[in-house]
């Protein structure tokens, strides 16, 4: 039976997200007013394989699926049945994880007997910035930057989204977290690069900003990387059928390594500001910038999206820190929207690695 506030506006959603390494809940009343949210994350599990392992990361999610939820009730003051709907991440993400939330969301939608919404995670990022905060104005300029996104959008609407550019290889994050690698200074690499390159010179290393001539709104990351590896270690030579660098990460001073990684962050989100103006140059029709994805977390992409968009004349659309990584209150948020727009899923709901937009 649907609840009798199903539809409303100021619904009471639960949402769960799984699609990676963080076990989220959180309840919204609405898709803006965050009641509770709560992330249980996984680092310190997949820390010693610099990366996400995968089966760890499902067997961990159905670990603290349960406690996640009932903490996220709990902080909100609320019980199972005032629920008016739930809300999960059911796509893109690793499979394993996603389906730990989906089967949770379905055993609690069926059991309660209100309604299920899926909601894909790339969308929930843009409806990050709205959360406690605004309404967006449409149309938006979106751009995602994530471990496994980098994409700009054309925003009509919360949900009429049509993707203009996206990366060719690797994602920023991915990028990010791959340079940490390098540099040797632990994981999760993002946030410790961050910190590191606010005491290096970004003009120390002169990495190549990609610039795909055909494809103007595009990015690419792979060669940045790779720049980045030879420059730290050197040009390998072949020993026995090896490739050996002739220098090692654990050489460098702190001092090297801040200035490395400050020039990585310059070359890393150059090409962000300058596809975003193109963007616009195109569709001048955009009333904000709207960004999300754990990359928003990036001291120095906040400052340089503050920038562009102070010189655009735009208002800029950002999440405050806790909204930037993967979390369930952006999940629960566009789940009520999609709900009072009269959207939600049947039993059927299945996970998926793909975005449905990028
Ligand atoms: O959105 P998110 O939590 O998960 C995905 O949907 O992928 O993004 C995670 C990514 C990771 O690659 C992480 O290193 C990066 O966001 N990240 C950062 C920062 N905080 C998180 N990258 C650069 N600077 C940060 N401060
Ligand atoms: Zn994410």
């Amino acid at each position: 039976m649907a609840s009798p506030n199903a539809h409303a506006d100021d619904a009471l959603v639960l949402g769960i997200e799984t699609s990676c390494d963080e076990t989220a809940a959180a309840v919204l009343r609405g898709p803006r007013d965050v009641l509770s949210s709560v992330v249980a994350t996984q680092h310190d599990l997949h820390e010693e394989f610099a990366g996400v392992v995968p089966e760890i990361a499902s067997r961990a999610h159905l670990e603290r699926i349960l406690p996640v939820v009932r903490a996220a009730l709990r902080d909100a003051g609320v019980t199972l049945d005032a629920l008016d709907a739930i809300a999960v991440g059911h796509r893109p993400g690793l499979i394993g994880s996603l389906l730990v939330g989906v089967s949770a969301a379905k055993s609690l939608a069926w059991t309660l007997g209100i309604p299920l919404v899926g909601v894909d995670h790339v969308l929930a990022h843009l409806h990050a910035a709205t959360l406690n905060a605004e309404l967006l104005t449409f149309p938006a300029l979106g751009l995602v930057v994530s471990g496994g996104h980098t994409s700009l959008f054309l925003m009509r609407s919360a949900t009429n989204v049509e993707s203009i550019g996206r990366t060719i290889d690797d994602a920023i994050g991915e990028a990010y977290d791959k340079a940490a690698t390098i540099l040797e200074i632990g994981y999760p690499g993002g946030p410790k690069l961050d910190a590191i390159a606010q005491h290096g010179d970004d003009r120390a290393h002169d990495f190549p900003i990609a610039y795909l001539k055909d494809r103007p709104l595009h990015f690419s990351y792979s060669g940045l990387k790779t720049a980045l590896l030879y420059a730290v270690r050197g040009t390998p030579v072949s020993r026995d059928g090896e490739h050996v660098y002739p220098h090692a990460a654990a050489d460098l001073s702190d001092q090297q390594r801040a200035d490395f990684a400050a020039s990585f962050q310059r070359a890393a989100i150059r090409p962000i500001t300058r596809n975003i103006k193109r963007a616009i140059a195109q569709h001048p029709a955009v009333t904000c910038i709207v960004a999300g994805g754990g990359v928003t977390a990036n001291s120095r992409l906040r400052d340089d999206l503050a920038t562009l968009a102070r010189d655009m004349n735009l208002p800029l659309r950002i999440p405050p820190m806790d909204y930037c990584v993967d979390n369930a209150a952006m999940i629960a948020g566009l789940g009520a929207e999609l709900l009072a727009s009269g959207h939600t899923d049947d039993l059927s709901l299945s996970a998926s690695p793909r975005s449905s937009v990028a």
